[in-house]
């Protein structure tokens, strides 16, 4: 790729991999980064070659957040006209499923941008924190509000509030990842697992990572009627009719996306 702090590999699979590369400054998510990291995304939305993404950081760290040394030039006026959130957004939206594979640190704007993956397979010397109070700060891309709804009040607080870090396997009891695995095995597991949802229906697949994201945000009845709804247009999709007829016909099913 033509990236300079990111690699993106060929889509195999349905299945892109985007490596964060910034290994002298520990992956820190700079603003050229993370501009790499949602123009790889948007590019990616339209490509009918890829139906799922993996983000790594490699085996060593997964990103040690923000860079603190582009932070450091910025005045309020100067966060408040900052392009970063506008990334975010892109990120937060994007319509495919992200699959993260982190291993070490991911901490401050790391630990957020693990949150932005919709499932998280962690080596287990994974170690997940939000150090920005150290930095006279509070994490800006959803660490007080994703983590929240993740862990619930006690836990957040406590690393919103001490900036002490917590292992892999405390993240998976707390829900922020749902697997752990040795480090070298959590690249691989991740892949695989984005394979494995390359392959089922794509509509379904959008639809229904949608329906989950919205219940970080809404009411019960709305997420309800939400999930109804897309329920129902399902019905229209030429790959239900295929899932179903492959089903009665005891055969593997056929799917077009349509
Ligand atoms: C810029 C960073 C960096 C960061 C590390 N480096 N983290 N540069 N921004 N976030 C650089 C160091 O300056 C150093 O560069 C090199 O990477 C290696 O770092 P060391 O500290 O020597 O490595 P190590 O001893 O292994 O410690 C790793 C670490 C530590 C625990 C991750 O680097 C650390 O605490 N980093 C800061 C973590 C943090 O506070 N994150 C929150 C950032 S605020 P040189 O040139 O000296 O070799 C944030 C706000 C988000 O994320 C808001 C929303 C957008």
């Amino acid at each position: 790729s033509d990236y300079q702090d990111i690699l993106v590999s060929e889509p195999e699979s349905g299945v892109i991999t985007i490596t964060l590369n910034r290994p002298a400054a520990r992956n820190a998510l700079c603003n050229n980064l993370l501009k790499e990291l949602a123009e790889t995304l948007d590019a990616s939305i339209s490509d009918e070659r890829i139906k799922a993404v993996v983000i790594t950081g490699g085996e060593k760290v997964f990103a040690a957040g923000a860079d603190i040394k582009e932070m450091a030039e910025l005045d309020t006026v100067g966060v408040m006209n900052d392009i970063r959130p506008s990334y975010w957004r892109r990120i937060a939206q994007y319509p495919k499923p992200i699959i993260g594979a982190v291993n070490g640190f991911a901490l401050g704007g790391g630990c957020e941008l693990m949150m932005h993956c919709d499932i998280v397979i962690a080596g287990d010397n994974a170690l997940f924190g939000q150090p920005e109070i150290n930095l006279g700060i509070i994490p800006g891309a959803g660490g007080t509000q994703r983590l929240l709804r993740t862990v619930g009040k006690s836990m957040a607080m406590q690393l919103v509030l001490s900036g002490e870090f917590i292992t892999a396997e405390q993240a998976r009891d707390f829900g922020l990842v749902s697997e752990v695995t040795i480090p070298e095995m959590s690249y691989k597991r991740a892949l695989k697992l984005a394979k494995t949802i390359a392959k089922k229906p794509p509509i379904a697949v959008r639809l229904a990572k949608e329906s989950l994201l919205k219940a970080y945000e809404t009411t019960l009845e709305t997420g309800l009627n939400l999930e109804r709804k897309a329920f129902t247009l399902l019905a229209a999709t030429d790959d239900r009719r295929e899932g179903i007829a492959a089903f009665m016909e005891k055969r593997r099913p056929e799917f077009k996306g349509k």
